[in-house]
């Protein structure tokens, strides 16, 4: 069998920087346990590292950056905008990369189309959204402090509205939006790709309690290939052409999760993981202000 190497593949966005295709999520990753989640991850060989202004770690990932003496410029390192910053761009980069401790972002997302009051977090401002955030993270290229801007959680009706607006200069690079077997969107992954938008998939695994893993396409698949459901649940991703952000703070896991070399799921397993029927989400709207998902993504 020909050589696969996923742990060391990228995959090149508009911006011409390349992505490696997993990454590590740290979205619940608590401080105390994220740093060395983050330090046994580059030590392992991970080189893409997932954060966000809202996941309150970002100064314990960049200690577990510093901590695995990996330098800086081999690893991807992704950032969000935190829905009630809208009106605060250049403010929230700074304080990304100072509780980071790096001078660059690899990819800073804006992490909803939410444009959130943070006088009051259940209102969205009325003179402001998505669009006019977009406008001024723009902007923020100039900085020369990110390499790449992207989004995250943008259905396709949100994507044309940005795409088509006399403001938009700059298409996304990266639309990170919930992938799974659960969660597949094809419509919307096709939409991106037909835009030079790539797609980065989170929760990858289901996320905490997933019922991936009762799954009985998903359990034989992973017996008869001697692999953990979590495995077998990465390399769909990989096959599927997105990249993933598998997270843990288990230093195992981060091992064995990674352990995507010298194997693949066959066409067939592919399609039977696509065949499955069962529809759910982790993360979906109910707790924004605004709707920003349409059920239009299949
Ligand atoms: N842009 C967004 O709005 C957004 C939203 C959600 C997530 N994300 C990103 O995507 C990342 C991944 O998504 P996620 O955190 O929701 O879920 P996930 O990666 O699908 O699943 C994480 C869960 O699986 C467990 N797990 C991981 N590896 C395992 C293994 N080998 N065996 C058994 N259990 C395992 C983890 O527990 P342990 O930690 O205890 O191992 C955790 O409970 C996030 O961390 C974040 O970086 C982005």
């Amino acid at each position: 069998m020909a050589e696969i190497k996923n742990t060391a593949k990228t995959v090149k966005l508009n911006t011409g920087y390349s992505i490696p295709v997993i990454g590590l999520g740290t979205w619940q990753s608590q401080p105390g346990e994220v740093e060395k989640a983050v330090e046994a991850a580059l030590r392992a060989g991970y080189r893409h590292i997932d954060t966000a202004f809202a996941y309150g770690n970002e100064k314990e990932v960049g200690q577990g950056i510093r901590a695995s003496g990996v330098p800086r410029e081999e690893i991807f390192l992704t950032t969000k905008l935190d829905n009630p910053w809208h009106k605060r761009a250049p403010e929230a980069l700074q304080r990304s990369l100072a509780n980071l401790g790096v001078d660059y972002l690899d990819l800073y997302l804006m992490h909803w189309p939410s444009s959130t009051d943070p006088e009051d977090l259940s209102k969205h401002y009325p003179d402001w959204d998505f669009v006019d955030t977009w406008r001024e993270m723009q902007k923020l290229m100039d900085t020369g402090k990110i390499r790449s801007l992207g989004v995250s959680n943008f259905a396709i009706k949100n994507l044309e509205r940005l795409l088509n607006d006399p403001s938009c200069k700059i298409v996304p690079a990266v639309n990170q939006i919930e992938l799974h077997p659960g969660n597949p969107s094809p419509k919307l992954v096709a939409y991106c790709a037909s835009k030079g938008i790539h797609c980065t998939g989170y929760s990858p695994l289901g996320s905490a309690d997933s019922p991936l893993y009762k799954n009985d396409t998903i359990k034989s698949i992973a017996q008869a290939k001697n692999r953990s459901a979590q495995q077998v649940l990465i390399m769909w991703g990989l096959q599927k052409g997105w990249s993933v952000l598998p997270k843990t703070v288990s230093p195992e896991r981060v091992k064995t999760n990674f352990d995507v070399d010298d194997w693949s799921l066959a066409d067939e397993e592919v399609a039977k993981i696509d065949a499955i029927p069962d529809r759910f989400k982790v993360c979906g709207d109910a707790w924004l202000p605004v709707k920003v998902f349409f059920g239009d993504d299949e």
